[in-house]
């Protein structure tokens, strides 16, 4: 049995993160300069590396920017390890250790893996937003998360 984990990046993971986020998408990676986004979200502890057995196979960006709800800003697997259901339980994981009721992300209309992985993992569609990217709109998941003492 696969033991999925998540722990809080540091700084000496960068290189690490970085090249998962390069291998995904070069030209995205030095246009939208996700190397200092990476850099920052590290520094401000909300970078964690998910890891299957003790091994790093990707990262995932969370934080409370989006109207002060848990937010998934980016997730990241590396290749050989996607449909393997490490997506779906890197978000369970994601969603117990948010202070808040609710759980939010997004993603391009185009990134079937994406949705399938936010479904699966009992998000549910929240709305789409035109005009980000031409011609693919950005879907919004959220999920509601059971027994938080706080009420958002
Ligand atoms: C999106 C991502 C994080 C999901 O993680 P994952 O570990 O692959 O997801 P899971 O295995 O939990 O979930 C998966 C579903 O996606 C399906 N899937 C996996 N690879 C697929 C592919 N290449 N095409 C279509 N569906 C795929 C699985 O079969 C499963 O569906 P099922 O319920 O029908 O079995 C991961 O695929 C990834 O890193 N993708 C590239 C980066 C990315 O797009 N990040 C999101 C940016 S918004």
């Amino acid at each position: 049995m696969e033991n999925i984990s998540l722990r809080k990046a540091t700084i000496k993971d960068k290189a690490l993160v970085v090249d998962f986020d390069y291998s995904l998408d070069k030209v995205e990676h030095i246009e939208l300069k996700r190397e200092e986004k990476i850099t920052k979200a590290i520094l401000d502890k909300e970078c964690f590396i998910i890891l299957v057995n003790n091994r790093a196979v990707g990262f995932v960006i969370f934080d409370y920017r989006f109207f002060d709800q848990g937010w998934i800003e980016l997730i990241i697997i590396e290749e050989k390890y996607r449909g393997k259901g490490i997506g779906g339980q890197a978000f369970d994981l994601i969603c117990k250790q948010c202070k808040t009721n609710k759980v939010f992300t997004s993603t391009n209309s185009s990134n079937i893996q994406m949705q399938k992985a936010l479904s699966k993992a009992g998000f549910s569609f929240a709305g789409k937003i035109n005009g980000l990217d031409d011609g693919d709109p950005e879907l919004f998941y959220y999920k509601k998360i059971k027994s938080k003492k706080a009420k958002n």
